[in-house]
């Protein structure tokens, strides 16, 4: 029976088959259901979404942002409020006419991007948003906020604008993001670089920004045109000012959030926050790009149950990992006699730092998550179709090395990292692969993949991660869904949860066709678990999940029996 199943079963739910159905697929007993898409109305005085016009710039700015990343939920008091990124956005869903964009087109594009921050209850319908709750608050590419930590004033950080180099006007490309024991919001500030353009037609682009992927050309976004900001020809240091974590105050909606340079400059994933058994606070980082590193920071000051922590991130030691072949590793510190770079410039060219010490190039490291059953940490690499070929952006070789094992990578794998005396502040650590992610039905050598991997829960690139309290690892993916070649059998992009302890790996959930599935938080009952889908329909072949235009959005996943997930 099920309850005889339940007791008994680590997972709670029955595996699933690989789909490329145009909706969210779930276990038999699980439901589904939205709680807020792309465009919904954040404020009693927004209007309802419009998919003729797909909004303005001004309802949009009071509006849910668009391709809707990493996610919490936070409970103070009996109110639930959910901060949300809002990673990027697809042109040619935002405007009706994306070759020829407006002024307000632009800049539309421009409120469909930052953070999104909202109460919600559950009522009969389920959850929803409370849309006059004064908690809400939309952060965007425009919101002022701070500049902390030793790189702040930095002169590589003073702009027109601002000649201090301590304050800023907004985030975008929030990514992944984090938690903190302190009850605060971690927002990762990711592919900032294809924001930036250049006005001057003879524009060079320097070595510094070059690393960090700056060109003179944006991806198509525009910013340039309706804020000089944008524009490197006129204000070179204003790439600068983007590629960190920035820490949010989700229950006041006033408070300023604070770039955190000491967490370094990259382009960040997420965040995965933990407290080392002497009270420092740590801060596992990944850089998501071809070749580049994996980081950790920890804090100089210690984690105080009962007092205030609001400038634990202010301040702190940063790491960069390097692996050895027996399955050891070491965090080596960025500092100046191992860098040869001034302290704050290691937090604004911290690629560089990293390159400085021999650091090991990853197979694009995106989520951490930190088991709470057990100190260890889990590292999605997702894919690197240049491993073993090409050397990263910034030059260093990438030949294959033990936790990045294949020429052309193009499946994935998770790490597992353990770090010495059980301490995530200790220096040493232990590694091994529990997934090397692959298709068993095509290959026969090591891209068949670990053997965890079946026919019958395969996937690739894996990428957003989070543990569950009972310690299960939710795995999403963000990879080729052709469902052909090397891919064949894979179907839609997916939710998996994995056992640490067994290594037994099963399909949860399968998303809507040309999604991503990322962004993952469940309700403090456990009665719910909020699940992102993320730009449906990319290539135009999606009408999820309303039937026209598709939209990307928060769905609530519950049991048909009320019991808990995960
Ligand atoms: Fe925004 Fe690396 O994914
Ligand atoms: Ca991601
Ligand atoms: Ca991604």
């Amino acid at each position: 029976t099920r309850a005889a199943l339940a007791a008994t079963d680590r997972f709670g739910f029955e595996g699933i088959a690989a789909s490329t159905a145009d909706t969210i697929t779930l276990p038999e007993g699980f439901d589904w259901k939205p709680v807020v898409l792309w465009g919904d109305p954040l404020f009693p005085d927004a209007p309802a979404f419009d998919p003729e016009t797909r909004g303005t710039a001004d309802t949009q700015a009071r509006a849910f942002g668009d391709n809707n990343d990493g996610m919490s939920i936070f409970l103070r008091d009996g109110r639930h409020v959910m901060a949300v990124n809002n990673e990027y956005t697809n042109l040619e869903t935002l405007w009706t006419a994306p070759e020829t964009p407006s002024e307000d087109d632009i800049r539309k594009g421009m409120m469909a991007h930052g953070v999104s921050i909202f109460e919600v209850r559950q009522g009969a319908e389920g959850w929803e948003v409370v849309t006059d709750s004064p908690l809400n608050r939309r952060i965007t590419p425009e919101t002022e906020m701070d500049i902390t930590g030793p790189a702040a004033g930095h002169a590589l950080l003073r702009t027109e604008a601002d000649p201090e180099g301590r304050t800023t006007r907004g985030t975008w490309n929030n990514c992944g993001n984090g938690e903190t024991p302190w009850g605060t919001y971690l927002t990762c500030e990711e592919n900032f670089n294809g924001y930036f353009s250049s006005s001057d037609p003879a524009q060079e682009i320097a070595p510094d920004l070059a690393r960090y992927g700056i060109s003179a050309e944006d991806w198509g976004y525009g910013w340039a045109q309706i804020d000089p900001r944008f524009d490197i020809a006129r204000h070179p240091n204003e790439p600068n000012r983007a590629g960190y974590v920035v820490e949010i105050d989700p229950f006041d909606p006033a408070a300023r959030p604070k770039k955190r340079t000491a967490l370094g400059r990259f382009k960040h994933e997420n965040a995965a926050c933990t407290i080392a058994p002497d009270g420092h606070a740590v801060v596992y980082l990944g850089d998501d790009e071809r070749g580049e590193f994996l980081y950790r920071f920890v804090s100089d000051g210690v984690h105080s149950a009962t007092g205030d922590n609001a400038d634990l991130l202010e301040t702190g030691r940063l790491f960069v990992a390097r692996f050895a072949e027996d399955m050891t590793g070491e965090w080596v510190e960025l500092t100046p006699e191992a860098t040869g770079m001034e302290a704050a410039e290691i937090l604004i060219h911290t690629r560089q730092a990293g390159s400085a010490v021999g650091a090991t190039t990853m197979d694009r490291p995106e989520w951490v998550a930190v088991n709470p059953a057990r100190p260890e940490a889990f590292v999605a690499l997702t894919n690197n179709r240049n491993r073993g070929l090409k050397p990263n952006a910034g030059g260093d070789e990438t030949p294959v090395n033990g936790p990045n094992p294949r020429t052309g990578n193009e499946y994935g794998q998770i790490l597992r990292i353990r770090p010495d005396d059980e301490d995530h502040a200790a220096t040493g650590f232990t590694w091994s692969l529990f997934a090397l992610a692959g298709n068993p039905e095509v290959h026969d050598d090591a891209f068949a993949g670990s053997g965890n991997i079946t026919a019958g829960n395969m996937f690739n690139s894996p990428d957003g991660m989070a543990f569950d309290t009972t310690g299960l690892l939710w795995i999403q993916t963000d990879g080729n869904y052709s469902n052909a070649g090397d891919f064949a059998g894979q179907g839609n992009n997916q939710m998996l949860a994995g056992d640490t302890v067994t290594g037994e790996i099963r399909r949860f959930l399968v998303g809507p066709r040309e999604c991503e599935v990322t962004g993952l938080c469940i309700s403090p009952d456990r009665r719910t678990m909020f699940v992102g889908i993320q730009h449906p329909g990319e290539e135009g072949g999606s009408t999820f999940p309303g039937g026209g235009l598709p939209r990307s959005g928060v769905f609530a996943v519950t049991r048909r029996d009320g019991g808990p997930i995960g």
